[in-house]
C-alpha cells in the first residue's frame, strides 16, 4: 500500500448548523467555526469535514442545493469561506466540503430550467420521464419513503426520479454534459484551496436502466431502492473519470460514502490508485439495520460490535485506509447505540474511543464525541426536524406500533440526536447560541460540557487528546497508524481484544465491554501501559483483571 499525507492524520466531522453560532440567529456558521480552530487543534484534529453549507432550502439540511458556487447566507459569506481555508492553513489543518452530486435542489436553476422546457438542455440532467397511463416509471421506493417519481411542475405528464426526498432531484450521469458540470464544479473548489471532499451517497450515481419494477415488499406496492443497486453496473465508470478529471491532479483527499458497494470492489474504491482516498466503514453502523425500517433493526451487542469491526478489518486488510467512525450527523450518538442501556459512564465511553479509535484506519471524530454527547430522548414527534425520522416514525405506525413505541424508536434512531447543538459550556443552550437554537440542546450540557471537561484530567475529551496524541506519538505512529490489525480472543464474551503490530513494535488493545470485570492472560510479556481508561490495572504477572469497562492499549 502506498503511504499518503493524510494516514497518519485525524479527521473531525462538523456538522455547521449546529457547531457554534457566533451571529445569534440560532444556526451555526462559518464565523463560528472559525473560532474554534484552536480548539480543535487542541483536541489534535487536523483535516475537516464540513457538511454542507452551500446555498440550500435546508430540505435535508443542506445536503439538497440550490447552488454549488455559494455560500448559504445563514452559514456566512465566500469571504468566511475562504477566512476559514487560510486560518486552517495556519495551522497546518485541512478543510473537506462535502461533495453532494447525486441529486441537487428542486430549487436549483437546473432543475427550473428543467421544469420550463423538459426536452431541453436542461431537462437532460435529470431522469425526466413520462406516466405511462398514470403509471409510475417503476416502484422504487425512495430513502425517505413514498415513490422516488414526483410529478415535473408545470407538467402533469411527466415526473421526475428522486431516491431521496422530493425536494432532491436526481442529476442524470449518463449524460456526458452534466459530468462535465459537475467536474468544473469541483475544479473551481479544489483551486480555491479546498483538500478535498466527503462524497454523498455516490453509489446511487448509477440507476440499473431502464427503469423496471422489483418485488415490493409493503403493501405500498414499492420496492426497496437497494434491489435496484444490486443490479446497477458500470458506477466505476463514472468515479474513475471523475477522479481523473479532479481529484488525481491536486492530489485531494476524498472520503467516499459508499453503502452497497459489490463484493471485491474495494481495491477499485480505495486501493492504491482507487476512486476515492478512503470510504468510510459503515459496517457498525448498519448492524441489524432491515429493509422493513427502523422499527424492525436489531439492536447491537458489544460481541456483535466486536465482529463487525473486526469483519471490516479483514476484509480491508493492506488495501487501504477505511474511515472509522462511532457516528456521523446520520447516525444516533454512538455512545447511547454501542453501550448497553443504563451502562453508558465516562469510563464505557473511553472505552469505546479506545476500541474504535486504535483501529487500523483514519479515524473520524463527529462534533460532540469528544465530550461524550449522548442521545436526546425524544418524547414527541414534534420535536423532531429531521425529514427521515418523520417518515420512519409513520412506518411504525403503519406497520402497527403504537404511538409510545413509534416513539422510542424514533427516539433511539434519529439523526437529530446527532444534530442537537454541540455542548460547548453550562450556560444557556449549552453556550452554542445567544439566540434561539433551530434544534433544541440536550438537557444534559449542564452535566455534559466541554468546558467542565477540558478542566478535568480524567475527562472524556482529555481522554480523546490521549488517543490522538498516541496516533502521532513518534514512538507509537507507525505501530497505530500502519500496524497489522490481528484480532485476539474472539470468542471470549463481552472482550474486545486485538494487536496491533508492526516492524517496530506491538500494542495490544483489550477493553472488557460490560459491567462485571474479566481476566484475560496475555502471552507475552507486558512492557509498558501505554494508555488506560481508569487509574489502575490489577495485574498478576501476566494475568490482568479489568475492571468493568476498562480499556487498555499495552506495549508487549
Ligand atoms: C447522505 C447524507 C445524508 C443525506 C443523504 C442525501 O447519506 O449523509 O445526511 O440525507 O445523503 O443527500
Amino acid at each position: 500500500m502506498e503511504r499518503k499525507w493524510w494516514h497518519k492524520k485525524v479527521a473531525y466531522q462538523i456538522y455547521p448548523k449546529s457547531f457554534c453560532d457566533s451571529n445569534g440567529d440560532g444556526i451555526g456558521d462559518l464565523r463560528g467555526i472559525i473560532s474554534k480552530l484552536d480548539y480543535l487543534k487542541e483536541l489534535g484534529v487536523d483535516i475537516i469535514w464540513l457538511s454542507p453549507i452551500y446555498c440550500s432550502p435546508l430540505a435535508d439540511q443542506g445536503y439538497d442545493i440550490s447552488d454549488y458556487y455559494n455560500i448559504d447566507p445563514r452559514f456566512g459569506t465566500m469571504e468566511d469561506m475562504e477566512e476559514l481555508l487560510a486560518e486552517a492553513k495556519k495551522r497546518d489543518m485541512h478543510i473537506l466540503m462535502d461533495l453532494v452530486v447525486n441529486h441537487c435542489s428542486d430549487e436549483h436553476e437546473w432543475f427550473k430550467k428543467a421544469c420550463e422546457d423538459p426536452d431541453g438542455k436542461y431537462g437532460k440532467y435529470f431522469y425526466i420521464k413520462d406516466y405511462k397511463d398514470g403509471k409510475l416509471p417503476c416502484n422504487w421506493r425512495s430513502y425517505f419513503g413514498g415513490p422516488v417519481w414526483e410529478p415535473l411542475p408545470g407538467h402533469p405528464d411527466k415526473c421526475y426520479l428522486h431516491v431521496f426526498h422530493k425536494k432532491q432531484p436526481d442529476l442524470n450521469w449518463e449524460n456526458p454534459e452534466l459530468r462535465e458540470e459537475i467536474y468544473t464544479m469541483i475544479n473551481w473548489w479544489l483551486d480555491k484551496g479546498l483538500a478535498g471532499f466527503r462524497i454523498d451517497a455516490i453509489i446511487n450515481i448509477k440507476k440499473a436502466l431502464p427503469f423496471k419494477d422489483y418485488p415490493a415488499d409493503r403493501d405500498d406496492g414499492l420496492a426497496p431502492i437497494q434491489l435496484m443497486l444490486k443490479e446497477a453496473t458500470g458506477v466505476g465508470e463514472f468515479l474513475g473519470e471523475m477522479r481523473d478529471r479532479t481529484f488525481a491532479k491536486y492530489d485531494a483527499f476524498t472520503a467516499g460514502e459508499v453503502f452497497d458497494e459489490k463484493p471485491g470492489d474495494l481495491p477499485l474504491f480505495i486501493g492504491d490508485g482507487g476512486y476515492f482516498s478512503t470510504m468510510f466503514d459503515f459496517n457498525e453502523t448498519t448492524f441489524g439495520k432491515s429493509d422493513l425500517g427502523w422499527y424492525a433493526a436489531t439492536r447491537i451487542t458489544p460481541d456483535d460490535y466486536r465482529n463487525r469491526c473486526f469483519e471490516s478489518q479483514r476484509k480491508i486488510g493492506d488495501i487501504g485506509f477505511l474511515s472509522n467512525i462511532i457516528e456521523n450527523h446520520d447516525e444516533p450518538r454512538g455512545v447511547s447505540f454501542y453501550i448497553p442501556d443504563g451502562e453508558v459512564t465516562p469510563t464505557s465511553k473511553k472505552l469505546l474511543a479506545t476500541m474504535n479509535v486504535m483501529l487500523r484506519g483514519l479515524p473520524f471524530i463527529y462534533q460532540g464525541q469528544e465530550i461524550g454527547m449522548e442521545n436526546m430522548e425524544f418524547t414527541s414527534i414534534d420535536q423532531i426536524d429531521d425529514i427521515a425520522t418523520l417518515d420512519e416514525y409513520e412506518v411504525s405506525i403503519k406497520a402497527g406500533l403504537t404511538p409510545e413505541e413509534a416513539m422510542k424508536v424514533a427516539s433511539l434512531h434519529s439523526r437529530d440526536n446527532a444534530r442537537t447543538p454541540f455542548q460547548w459550556n453550562d450556560k444557556a443552550h449549552a453556550g452554542f447560541t445567544t439566540g434561539t437554537p433551530w434544534l433544541t440542546e440536550n438537557p444534559n450540557y449542564t452535566r455534559i460540557n466541554l468546558e467542565s471537561q477540558r478542566n478535568d484530567p480524567d475527562s472524556v475529551y482529555q481522554y480523546y487528546r490521549k488517543l490522538t496524541a498516541l496516533r502521532k506519538n513518534p514512538e507509537y505512529a507507525e505501530t497505530v497508524v500502519y500496524g497489522e490489525c490481528i484480532p485476539a480472543w474472539e470468542d471470549r464474551h463481552n472482550l474486545m481484544a486485538y494487536y496491533r503490530k508492526s516492524s517496530e513494535k506491538t500494542l495490544l488493545v483489550i477493553g472488557n465491554y460490560q459491567t462485571e470485570p474479566q481476566t484475560v492472560t496475555i502471552p507475552q510479556e507486558l512492557k509498558k501501559v501505554v494508555l488506560n481508561n481508569l487509574p489502575t490495572l490489577v495485574r498478576d504477572g501476566k494475568t490482568l483483571t479489568l475492571a468493568g469497562y476498562q480499556a487498555v492499549v499495552l506495549e508487549v
